[in-house]
């Protein structure tokens, strides 16, 4: 691509995904890397979008969403939540949290503004604010618990802090940020007047029991809070790409601004089975949620029972581990390596890090797939050498 890239791209690396599984396909590896699910979510709900199909509803749907997911969306954060929302208003439908993410940073950032950013980040939090001009202030969750050092949150924020970008239940660590931390976050946007937008993808793949508190119910946050959340998890219909953005209605029309022009609406006859999951389906994310939590101590175990350093996850779909006790200092040369030596793909968690001395050593490794999968790669990491 060379000199053709526009300049507002240059500083945004190509997403480790497709090198990873490049090199899943390539040499037949086990998967563990991108976080998608073996198995797809309820028969009900692709029923209803093959209805939806049927039934004529391929047209472009309106911009901001068709009214029954609307309803459906505010009743879901109504029941869970107690968040009151006028569905015309204050809901937006959009191509998943990634389009939501992006427009929502689009319309808010200006060219210097100040975005602190949770670090490990999902990256397309770096690819959005580089596209709007924005600088990053990370704030770094370390090992072992991933907890906001809150000095760090409190050097970051400043008067000069346009936006927080907060991300909980958080990938890739699987911290849920507590009720304190999120209280802090909620006291400094106070203080420093600054915007939130809150990632909660994950609200429902919880485990032990852990609360999801969205921060736009603390005192203060309504009126200064996007929420983002997207039926691909909580679904495990990752491709449909069926997201939303919710808040006060001056701020969800600002998002609209960006979203109309990115793909003005998509996924017309899924977003109706969607309202009907949403709507129908609450049952199918607390079995999930229970699979989940299962699979990761699989995960957890087998790992930890190869000397790994493994730093068990709250949520998500994911679990981190340091691979410096097998004598590797870089991770992304370990995991390079992996699906030739031991026939599995895991991801090098420094590419969610601007401070690749903090991230260089950690793995990250999915657990959103069948027990036999986890198993298999398990025993395949058992029997190779993966000394450096
Ligand atoms: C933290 C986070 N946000 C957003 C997304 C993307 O959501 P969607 O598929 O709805 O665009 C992901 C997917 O992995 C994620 O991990």
């Amino acid at each position: 691509m060379g000199d053709r890239l526009a300049t507002r791209l240059h500083r945004v690396p190509p997403t480790i995904f497709t090198t990873m599984s490049a090199l899943a396909t390539r040499t037949g590896a086990l998967n563990l890397g991108q976080g998608f699910p073996d198995r797809d979510g309820p028969d009900a709900v692709v029923e209803a979008a093959v209805e939806a199909l049927r039934g004529g509803r391929n047209q472009y749907a309106p911009g901001p969403g068709v009214p029954e997911l609307r309803a459906a969306v505010a009743a879901h954060q109504a029941r869970h939540y107690g968040i009151e929302l006028d569905p015309a208003s204050q809901v937006l439908v959009t191509a998943g949290a990634t389009e939501a993410i992006a427009a929502a940073i689009l319309a808010l950032v200006n060219p210097g503004d100040e975005v602190v950013v949770l670090e490990p980040f999902y990256d397309s939090y770096v690819a959005c604010i580089e596209m709007a001009g924005g600088v990053r202030r990370p704030v770094t969750l370390r090992a072992p618990g991933f907890r906001i050092d809150l000095d760090d949150l409190r050097a970051a924020a400043t008067d000069r802090t346009k936006l927080i970008l907060l991300n909980s239940p958080h990938n890739p660590t699987g911290a849920v940020l507590t009720r304190a931390e999120l209280a802090e976050v909620a006291r400094l946007a106070v203080e420093h007047d600054t915007l939130v937008v809150t990632d909660e993808v994950y609200e429902h793949l919880r485990y032990d029991g852990r609360a999801h508190v969205p921060i736009c119910t603390l005192p203060g946050m309504w009126d200064r809070t996007v929420s983002i959340s997207s039926a691909g998890k909580t679904f495990s219909f990752t491709g449909w790409k069926v997201g939303w953005a919710t808040g006060p209605a001056d701020l969800v029309a600002t998002v609209y601004s960006a979203k109309q022009w990115l793909t003005f609406s998509n996924a017309a006859p899924l977003q109706p089975a969607i309202a009907h999951a949403l709507d129908q389906e609450a049952g199918f994310y607390d079995l999930l949620a229970k699979d989940l939590q299962a699979k990761r101590d699989l995960l957890c175990d087998g790992l930890s029972r190869l000397d790994l350093d493994v730093f068990v996850p709250e949520a998500t779909y994911f679990v981190s581990t340091d691979v410096r006790r097998y004598g590797h200092a870089d991770a992304k040369a370990f995991c390079l390596a992996l699906p030739e030596r031991a026939g599995v793909v895991a991801i090098p968690s420094q590419a969610f890090y601007d401070d690749q001395e903090e991230g260089r050593h950690m793995v990250r490794w999915a657990f959103c797939k069948e027990a036999a999968v986890i198993e298999e790669g398990i025993r395949r990491l058992g029997t190779a050498d993966l000394r450096a």
